[in-house]
């Protein structure tokens, strides 16, 4: 049985009340606001009667119904004397904050019952909606947080067919990520200084796997064709960067996380140098990130060594010759070191392809 709460001290009044009310609801009667708002929790009422001649406990019952953030959501009755509400000096009186309607004493039953039943309905409504919009709001996230798992997996297997690619040469993928981790780790043994945790080896490795996904957008012609390219097909090749980076923005939900900040920053600046002399923004030392310069330099480690329809593939002491020698552009001395440093462990890891 629902519940009704009466605010009063007068005993005549709260069996008039009691007699209006019994029949369909369970009436709790308090003689202050304290123990009413201490039986709030408990008891659950539907409807709270308040005698305005009551008025400090009528206010205290107000706030406090206010801070338990009971107020609009339960309706508050307000018993005020015959005639009041035609008197405009005693309007404030009653014109509360937090009362939903106001009844002469003395009643008629009928009609009081009658506007108690209105309140409670819009009480159960107000509630209907309250408990929907909730329900909408956590189906909402939980459709939110599916779709985020659904994109991460769809790009997890991206990575994968990306790795298995013949059009990114076939184990050009698996090698720049198994050897990007072990020159970064190499890299943070020598300079601890750079901050580079696990975590963050691990997302470098993760995302040097894109860095010419922009490839994709390049017209294959031009990037199988086995003679030199022309300065306008160079210009157009040298587009891969911009495009990689663009591509992966446009990925929903996901292009603000860490991770994919960073497959950003090596799509754009992978082929950036040292000195200035990069494309595609020629940024200088700093400027690059220890993780665009890493991938920069592992990516030309494994592609001299690997065969390309306008060249034979380099050896291995080939290839560190002209990266250490400046043919690939210049690198840091910091780079070099890791370079030096790693490189039979490097070598080791290209060959297990
Ligand atoms: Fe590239």
């Amino acid at each position: 049985m629902n519940c009704i709460f009466v605010l009063g001290q007068n005993p005549k009044k709260n069996e008039l009340l009691d007699s209006v009310f019994k029949k369909d609801f369970s009436v709790s009667q308090k003689s202050t606001a304290a123990e009413m708002l201490e039986s709030f929790a408990d008891e659950s009422p539907v409807l709270v009667i308040a005698d305005v001649s009551l008025p400090d406990e009528t206010k205290t019952l107000l706030a406090g119904m206010k801070k338990l953030n009971l107020y609009p959501s339960v309706p508050v009755l307000l018993m005020i004397p015959s005639g009041a509400a035609e008197a405009s000096e005693n309007a404030e009186d009653f014109l509360l904050p937090g009362v939903s309607d106001i009844f002469e004493f003395p009643f008629n039953p009928a009609v009081l019952r009658l506007r108690a039943e209105n309140l409670i309905s819009e009480y159960y409504c107000r509630k209907n909606i309250e408990a929907e919009a909730l329900k909408k709001s956590k189906y909402d996230m939980l459709l939110k947080n599916e779709k985020l798992a659904v994109l991460e997996t769809v790009l997890d297997n991206f990575v994968e067919v990306a790795v298995n690619s013949e059009f990114l040469v076939g184990t050009h993928a698996a090698r720049m990520r198994k050897c990007v981790r072990i020159f970064l780790q190499e890299y943070d043994e020598l300079f601890p200084e750079a901050g580079l945790t696990a975590q963050k080896i691990e997302d470098i490795a993760y995302a040097s796997v894109f860095h010419d996904i922009g490839k994709l957008l390049v017209p294959k012609e031009l990037l199988q064709k086995d003679s030199a390219l022309t300065e306008a097909e160079t210009t157009t090749a040298r587009q891969h960067t911009a495009f990689g980076a663009n591509l992966l923005r446009g990925v929903p939900l996901v292009h603000q996380k860490t991770l994919y900040k960073l497959c950003q920053d090596i799509c754009r600046h992978h082929h950036e140098r040292f000195n200035g002399d990069g494309y595609p923004e020629m940024l200088k030392g700093g400027e690059i990130s220890v993780a665009a310069q890493a991938v920069g330099l592992i990516e030309a480690y494994i592609a001299l060594q690997e065969m390309r329809p306008y060249r034979k593939a380099f050896s291995e002491s080939e290839a560190y010759d002209a990266i250490t020698s400046g043919k690939c552009g210049s690198f840091s001395e910091k780079m070099l070191k890791a370079f030096e440093k790693s490189r039979s462990l490097l070598e080791e890891a290209f060959s297990s392809f």
